[in-house]
C-alpha cells in the first residue's frame, strides 16, 4: 500500500478560447494536455477542479455579431454550444465550462478593479487613437488596413505586413482605411484607464524567482524586465462588447482584463453548484494549488498582468504556469490552403475517434514550450502500430479464449512462477511454445516489472513529460507482446491437455492488459471505460496497479475496441479543410494582436509564399462578354455589369471601375472573370463573380481583355 497522504486540492485551468472562432487541432494541444494531467491527478485520488470558459468580449465578437445580424449574446451562446460539444467529443472533461460574459465575472472584475484603484494602481491618461468617422468607433490596430510602408503590398493589417513581414505602427500605413467601413480613419483623443504595471516590477521579479515558471518562460520574463514594464491600457471606449468600468460611463474593460478573471468566475459558479468554498481556493493565503495551462503566445498576460492583478487586489497567485508550444502540421504552420488548418469538428467527421489524437499528442508532448508537430503520415503509422497493433492486440489475441473455452472465468491459479519449460507443438512441428512451470510460487517477473513501473510513470505524468510516459508504457506493452508470442495461446488452445496452461497464460496476459490500461487511462479514458466493462471491474484508479484480478474472476466476452486509421480518411479530411482561395479573409482578432506584439508566436497561419498548381486551378477563370454596364445609384465607385459566360443565366457583378470607364464603352466587349467566387451580398445587390483589372499608383483600373479569337465562356488556364 502507498502511504496514506492527504489528497491535494488542485484547481486547474486551460486558456479560455475566443468565442469568435471554431476549436481547431492547435487549440486541442492545450485542452488535451490539460485534460490528461487532470485525469491523472483524479486517478491519484486528489481533489481536482478543472474549469474553463469561452472568452466572449471584445471588438471582433461585437462586429461579427453585427455582420451576422444577431446580438453578441446570441452569437456567444451559439459558439458556447459548439465549443462545448467539441470538447466533450474529444473527451475533455471540464468540471465547469462557463462564459466570461457571466454575472459572476462582472462582479469579480468590477471588484478587482475597485481594489486595484483603492491600492493606487489605476491611472488615467489621454491618448490619441484611430477613429472610424463613419462607424463612429475607435479602431483596434487590426481593424486598420492599408498599403505596407516597406513593400507596398495592398490591404495589410495595421501592425504587420503579411507579405514582407515588416512590423510598424498603423500611422505608417499608406492610404489607411477602416476594415469596418472602408472610411479613412482620423486621429482622435480619448481618455483611457491604465493599470500601473510599471510599479509592479519588484513584486513580479520576486514572484518569477519563486519557481512559478518553466526555465524558458523565466528567461522571457528576464527580457521583458530588461525592456522595462509599461503601464497596461485596460479600457476601451463604447461601442464595445464587455463590462462597463465602475464610475466611468462609456468606458469598458479591455477583454484581457476580464478574461483571466473568467477562471475565477467559472470556479465561483462551480462552488455554487457543488457547495465548495471559493475563498479556500482564491484567498490570499490559500493552501490549495492553482495551475494555468496556456500556450506560449499568451505568457505575457499570464506571467505579468495576471499575477500583478491578483497581488494588488488581494488574491492568491498561481502555483505554476504551464506554457506549451505551438502545433505545426507536417512541419509547417497550419495552413488553410494546404488543408491543414483542421477544425475539431472536421477531425471528428472524418477520423471519428478522438483517442487517436489524444494518444498522438501525448506521445509528442513534454513540459517545455517547444512546438509540437502533427505529421499526418506518422500519425497514421503511430496509432496503427502502437494502439491497434500493440496495445489492443494484447487483449484481442487472448481474451476470446477465456470466454470461449473457460466460461468467462480466469484461471484458479495465482500468477506465480519462476521458471519456464519449452514445448514443441505439435510434437514434430517447428513451433516452440514456452510455458510456465506452475509448480513454483514466485510472482511472475514481467507482471512485477509492469507493476513496479507505476511510480516512474506517475512521476512523468506529474511533470508533464507525457512523451516519456508513453515511451515507457509502450516498452511495457512490448514486453507483454513478447510474452504472448512466446506462450502462443492460439497454439496451446488446440490441445485440450494443455488447457490449464492456456487458461493460466490468458489470465496472466489479461492481467497485464489491465495494468497497461491503468497507465493509459488518462490518455485513453474511453478505451479504459470499455476495458473496465469487459473486465467487469470498478473504474480503475492509479493505486489499482498494486493489485491484480482475483483468481476465478469473471470477465465478459472481448468486444472490438478500436480500428486502424486509413490514409484515405486523412486525405478526405485535409481535402475538406482546403479553403476556397476566393473566400474573404477574416480580420485577425484584436486580442491576438495584443499578444502578438509581445511575442513572436502567432495563432493564425501565415500562408506560404507560393501557391500550388492545385490552388491555382481552383480559380475558375472565364472569358466573359459584358452584355450590359450601368451606373448604380448611390455608389461612388461601382458599375453594375451583366456578364455572359455561356451559362443559362448571365452573371451580375459589381466592379469598382466607375472612375475609369463610361459604361456605354464597355457594352459588348470581352473580359476575364473569376466565375467561382462565392456570391457576395453587397449594399446594392448580389455580386456573382469578379472582373479582373490591373491598377497601381500609376493608374487604372484597366480591365483585362483576351486576344482576338477568344470566345465567351472559354476557360483561362
Ligand atoms: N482568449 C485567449 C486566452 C484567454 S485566457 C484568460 C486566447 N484564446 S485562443 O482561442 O486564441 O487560444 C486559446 C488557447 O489555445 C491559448 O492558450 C493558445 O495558446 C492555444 N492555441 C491556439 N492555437 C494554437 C496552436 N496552433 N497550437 C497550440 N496552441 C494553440 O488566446
Ligand atoms: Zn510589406
Amino acid at each position: 500500500m502507498a502511504t496514506a497522504i492527504t489528497p491535494r486540492k488542485i484547481l486547474v485551468t486551460s486558456a479560455l478560447p475566443y468565442a469568435n472562432g471554431s476549436i481547431h487541432l492547435g487549440h486541442l494541444v492545450e485542452y488535451i494536455q490539460t485534460d490528461i494531467w487532470v485525469r491523472f491527478q483524479k486517478m491519484q485520488g486528489n481533489t481536482v477542479h478543472y474549469v474553463c470558459a469561452d472568452d466572449t468580449h471584445g471588438t471582433p465578437i461585437m462586429l461579427r455579431a453585427e455582420k451576422e445580424g444577431i446580438t453578441p449574446e446570441a452569437l456567444i451562446e451559439a459558439v458556447h454550444k459548439e465549443h462545448f460539444a467539441d470538447f466533450n467529443e474529444f473527451l475533455v472533461e471540464f468540471d465547469n465550462y462557463y462564459s466570461t460574459n457571466a454575472p459572476e465575472n462582472k462582479v469579480l472584475s468590477q471588484g478587482i478593479y475597485k481594489k486595484l484603484k483603492a491600492n493606487g494602481k489605476i491611472a488615467t491618461k489621454t491618448i490619441e487613437q484611430f477613429y472610424d468617422p463613419v462607424k463612429n468607433m475607435f479602431l483596434p490596430d487590426r481593424f486598420i488596413k492599408g498599403e505596407c510602408p516597406k513593400c507596398h503590398a495592398k490591404d495589410q493589417y495595421g501592425d504587420s505586413c503579411e507579405v514582407c513581414g515588416a512590423t510598424y505602427n498603423p500611422t505608417e500605413l499608406i492610404n489607411a482605411y477602416s476594415a469596418v467601413s472602408g472610411a479613412a480613419p482620423v486621429r482622435k483623443e480619448t481618455e483611457h484607464y491604465f493599470f500601473k504595471l510599471s510599479e509592479c516590477e519588484q513584486f513580479l521579479k520576486d514572484w518569477t524567482r519563486s519557481g512559478t515558471l518553466q526555465g524558458e518562460a523565466a528567461n522571457k520574463m528576464g527580457e521583458w524586465f530588461e525592456n522595462g514594464l509599461n503601464d497596461w491600457d485596460i479600457s476601451r471606449d463604447a461601442p464595445y462588447f464587455g463590462f462597463e468600468i465602475p464610475d466611468a460611463p462609456g468606458k469598458y474593460f479591455y477583454v484581457w482584463l476580464d478574461a483571466p478573471i473568467g477562471y475565477m468566475a467559472s470556479f465561483k459558479k462551480l462552488c455554487q453548484d457543488q457547495g465548495l468554498d471559493f475563498d479556500e481556493y482564491w484567498g490570499q493565503d490559500s493552501k490549495t494549488e492553482l495551475y494555468h495551462f496556456i500556450g506560449k503566445d499568451i505568457l505575457y498576460f499570464h506571467a505579468l498582468f495576471w499575477p500583478a492583478t491578483l497581488e494588488f487586489s488581494g488574491y492568491r497567485k498561481p502555483t505554476q504556469i504551464f506554457a506549451h508550444g505551438f502545433l505545426t502540421v507536417n512541419g509547417e504552420k497550419m495552413s488553410k490552403s494546404r488543408g491543414t488548418f483542421i477544425t475539431a469538428r472536421s477531425y471528428l467527421d472524418h477520423i471519428k475517434n478522438p483517442e487517436y489524437l489524444r494518444y498522438y499528442y501525448a506521445a509528442k508532448l513534454n513540459s517545455t514550450m517547444e512546438d509540437i508537430d502533427l505529421n499526418l503520415e506518422d500519425f497514421i503509422a503511430r496509432v496503427n502500430s502502437d494502439l491497434v497493433g500493440k496495445y489492443i492486440n494484447i487483449a484481442s489475441r487472448t481474451a476470446g479464449f477465456i470466454s470461449k473455452k473457460f466460461g468467462g472465468k480466469l484461471s484458479d491459479r495465482s500468477i506465480s512462477v519462476n521458471s519456464y519449460l519449452t514445448l514443441r507443438l505439435p510434437l514434430d512441428s517447428p513451433v516452440l511454445v514456452k510455458y510456465p512451470d506452475m509448480g513454483k510460487k514466485q510472482p511472475i517477473e514481467f507482471i512485477e516489472r509492469i507493476q513496479n513501473s507505476a511510480s516512474r510513470i506517475s512521476e512523468l505524468y506529474e511533470s508533464r513529460e507525457f512523451n516519456k510516459a508513453v515511451r515507457l508504457i509502450m516498452e511495457l506493452v512490448d514486453v507483454v507482446n513478447d510474452y504472448v508470442d512466446d506462450v502462443k495461446p492460439w497454439e496451446t488452445a488446440k490441445y485440450q491437455q494443455l488447457d490449464t496452461i492456456t487458461h493460466w497464460n490468458c489470465s496472466v496476459i489479461l492481467n497485464a492488459f489491465r495494468l497497461i490500461s491503468i497507465y493509459l487511462k488518462p490518455i485513453l479514458p474511453r478505451i479504459a471505460y470499455q476495458v473496465e466493462g469487459m473486465l467487469n471491474i470498478q473504474p480503475l484508479k492509479w493505486s489499482d496497479s498494486e493489485n491484480l484480478l482475483s483468481v476465478r474472476h469473471e470477465v465478459f466476452a472481448y468486444k472490438h475496441l478500436i480500428s486502424r486509421i486509413e490514409a484515405k480518411q486523412i486525405e478526405a479530411m485535409t481535402e475538406a479543410n482546403k479553403e476556397n482561395l476566393t473566400a474573404t479573409p477574416q480580420p485577425h482578432s484584436e486580442q491576438r494582436h495584443a499578444a502578438h506584439q509581445q511575442n513572436e508566436a502567432k495563432a493564425e497561419t501565415a500562408e506560404a509564399e507560393y501557391i500550388s498548381i492545385d490552388d491555382f486551378t481552383k480559380v475558375d477563370l472565364r472569358i466573359a462578354k459584358i452584355v450590359n454596364a450601368e451606373h448604380v445609384e448611390g455608389a461612388e465607385k461601382l458599375l453594375k455589369l451583366t456578364l455572359d459566360i455561356g451559362e443559362e443565366e448571365p452573371r451580375q457583378v459589381f466592379a469598382g471601375i466607375k472612375s475609369a470607364y463610361d459604361p456605354e464603352t464597355l457594352k459588348g466587349r470581352l473580359t476575364v472573370m473569376v466565375a467561382n467566387l462565392a456570391p457576395r451580398k453587397m449594399k446594392f445587390g448580389m455580386s456573382e463573380g469578379m472582373v479582373l483589372a490591373a491598377s497601381d499608383e500609376n493608374g487604372g483600373p484597366f480591365i483585362l481583355s483576351p486576344d482576338a479569337g477568344a470566345q465567351l465562356g472559354m476557360r483561362v488556364k
